[in-house]
């Protein structure tokens, strides 16, 4: 059996075959239309969720199969006092997947350690969010034509955001690949993951101004200021309209610059740069669901 805890659980090869198999999913959905028929998923949330949740909920219904879960903690036995190992055990009993949210990081990883039937980790904490990350792939492969050979700016909240800790983590892996971290000096991407990256070898370079680079990048991965994580309102309140990508800054970038972010927005983005056809987030939002599918259907052994 195996689980999701983080987006190098599968390798490189394993990665190209799951985002295949997305791909024809995304041109010939009616071919998986009941590739589950008979199978649950758990839908396990300890924390805030609209896109993973529901895009969880909607791969595994597109895919014929059945879903149960909670959307919050208190309307779970959590508020009771039920420790997650217990919960999985029980839920091992009702469904044949789980994905699992939670505010600790490392709990759906203690969780999966208990449980019989696969589990997803679905963000756990600032630590990781490896369906993100699988998402983020499948879009930059998909509209950047290859994973590889590419300047990706990472802007935003490089700190405490999980999106951008995990993506870092898988793209690593690929060649030619140069990082450039736009954050303000409270929200710099964490010494573990520049550690790492010089470990590697792989060029990095940290800026302040996301102007001063914007003519460089190939892609840009723009992130919400994670207000949840922080331990004092006001310094949310100074930093969580640090950047803000415009019309005007986007004319800074190149013509076939990719625009990324996980979404939800809160002010980094502007509506206006939604026309721009450079602007790609809400196509990954869709993107999400293919790749989940694949997921659903790897885990549970269904891919051909
Ligand atoms: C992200 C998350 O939950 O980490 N959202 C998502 O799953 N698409 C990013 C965020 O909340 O800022």
């Amino acid at each position: 059996m195996r689980h999701l805890m983080s987006p190098l659980d599968f390798s490189v090869e394993e990665l190209d075959q799951l985002f295949d198999l997305a791909s024809d999913i995304e041109h010939t959905p009616e071919k998986y239309a009941h590739t589950c028929e008979g199978k649950i998923l758990a839908t396990c949330f300890y924390e805030p969720s609209t896109r993973t949740r529901l895009s969880f909920e909607s791969a595994m219904t597109r895919l014929g199969g059945k879903v149960i879960g909670f959307a919050d903690a208190n309307s779970s036995s959590a508020a009771k006092g039920e420790s997650v190992s217990d919960t999985i055990r029980v839920v091992s009993c009702y469904a044949d997947i789980c994905a699992m949210r939670h505010p600790k990081e490392g709990a759906p990883m203690v969780a999966a350690t208990k449980s019989l039937i696969p589990v997803i980790n679905a963000g756990d904490g600032g630590h990781q969010h490896p369906t993100q990350t699988l998402t983020d792939l499948m879009t930059i492969r998909s509209l950047n034509g290859k994973l590889g050979d590419f300047t990706i700016g990472l802007c935003g909240d490089l700190k405490f955001g999980r999106t951008v800790h995990s993506l870092i983590n898988a793209l690593v892996r690929y060649e030619g690949i140069r990082f450039v971290f736009i954050s303000p000096q409270e929200l710099r991407v964490p010494d573990y993951i520049t550690d790492m990256l010089c470990e590697k070898g792989i060029p990095y370079t940290e800026e302040i101004r996301l102007e001063t680079v914007m003519p460089d990048l190939d892609l840009l991965y723009m992130t919400r200021v994670q207000k949840e994580r922080f331990f004092n309102e006001e310094d949310y309140v100074r930093l969580k309209d640090f950047y803000i990508l415009d019309k005007a800054k986007l004319s800074l970038a190149k013509e076939n610059m990719l625009v990324l972010h996980p979404l939800p927005r809160v002010n980094e983005i502007s509506v206006d740069v939604d026309e721009d056809p450079r602007a790609a987030y809400f196509k990954q939002a869709q993107y999400g669901v293919y790749v989940r599918m694949a997921l659903i259907l790897t885990l549970l052994g269904l891919a051909k």
